[in-house]
């Protein structure tokens, strides 16, 4: 008889239900496949106009600390396709602006929400927000990962190249938020790796060696070099995000220097696959780390990327809430 290790659907939602997303080193391979196909079913029932309204009577806090487009609209409409209520909060206009502790923060917001998403500077500080929390804390950004933006990109690699494992996708620029998400979920859908950072850009050396040990354990693999042209050789994928994070702009000139080399443009993509796919998860500096050639060219895929934050976000939203 035939043992199946791969446990039924029903039995990952609910070990998923009431659970945090604050990185995707806390969810297994499997939960996050499971993500990703619950997204692609919610983007056709969307299409179809056949969503059903499972988050009726559900309110999702968002509070933000920084700036965003994709990630506040993406959320906000998300909740209304599902038939619930999102509720933006700037940070500094809430009592935590002025020095409300993070432990009575999250159990009063306990008490009102459904949910809560935030973007914060500090991931250490969302952390604390989720440990007094008895609702789940969705991260929305923090200064070491990104989570649900990698599972847009994850989702998006899907649709344009068919599978993920096996797939090389090459991460080049500064190792960030994105790029740690990014090259987390990449490991644990098996895809080869690579990422390309100057010399003291480097990606965190700790998640750098977890996302090794996921890749391995998937079929994958990651590594890292200095060299923007060996991380895209061949690849099927090639991703960058800006070289100056929100929060870094002091930086800025310095960094600009410093990544000199590592744009995205026409000489450096000649070196990916023919059907290479272009990816980031914006907003862009054109012309910086990337040439407007590539991400306005047929091979970028940017903005179906930003479309799918909406629906890999439905499924984290209809799942953990
Ligand atoms: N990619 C992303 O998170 O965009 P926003 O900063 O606009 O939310
Ligand atoms: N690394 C960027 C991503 C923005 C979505 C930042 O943190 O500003």
């Amino acid at each position: 008889m035939h043992i199946s290790t791969v446990k039924p659907i029903n039995k990952i939602e609910s070990q998923l239900k009431g659970r945090d997303l604050l990185t995707l080193l806390d969810y297994t391979s499997e939960e996050i496949d499971y993500l990703l196909q619950k997204a692609l079913q919610l983007k056709v029932d969307t299409k179809a106009g056949k969503l059903p309204p499972i988050l009726q009577g559900k309110t999702l806090g968002m509070i933000f600390e920084k700036h965003s487009t994709r990630t506040r609209i993406s959320f906000e409409v998300g909740m209304i396709q599902l038939g619930g209520h999102a509720m933006f909060m700037n940070a500094k206009d809430l009592q935590i602006g002025r020095g409300e502790s993070v432990y009575d923060t999250g159990n009063v917001l306990s008490g009102y929400l459904d949910a809560v998403m935030i973007r914060a500077n500090s991931h250490e500080m969302v952390k604390e927000l989720a440990k007094h929390s008895s609702i789940p804390v969705i991260n929305g950004l923090t200064d070491m990962f990104h989570p649900c933006q990698a599972l847009a990109d994850l989702l998006t690699i899907i649709e344009v190249k068919g599978e993920l494992v096996g797939k090389k996708l090459a991460y080049v620029g500064d190792g960030n938020n994105v790029a740690h998400s990014l090259v987390i979920g990449a490991a644990h859908m098996g895809m080869h790796v690579a990422v390309a950072t100057p010399v003291g850009f480097e990606f965190d050396p700790i998640l750098f060696e977890k996302a090794q040990k996921i890749a391995a354990a998937n079929g994958g693999s990651v590594m890292q070099t200095n060299d923007p042209v060996e991380a895209v050789k061949d690849s099927d994928v090639v991703y960058t995000d800006v070289w100056t994070s929100m929060g870094q702009e002091e930086e800025a000139a310095v960094r600009l220097e410093a990544f000199k080399g590592f744009q995205i443009n026409d000489e450096l993509v000649s070196n990916a696959k023919n059907d290479y796919m272009f990816l980031h998860c914006l907003p862009a500096h054109r012309e910086e780390e990337v040439a407007t050639s590539v991400i306005d060219g047929p091979n970028s895929y940017v903005f179906q990327q930003a479309e799918n934050r909406l629906h890999a976000q439905k499924a984290v939203l209809a799942t953990l809430l």
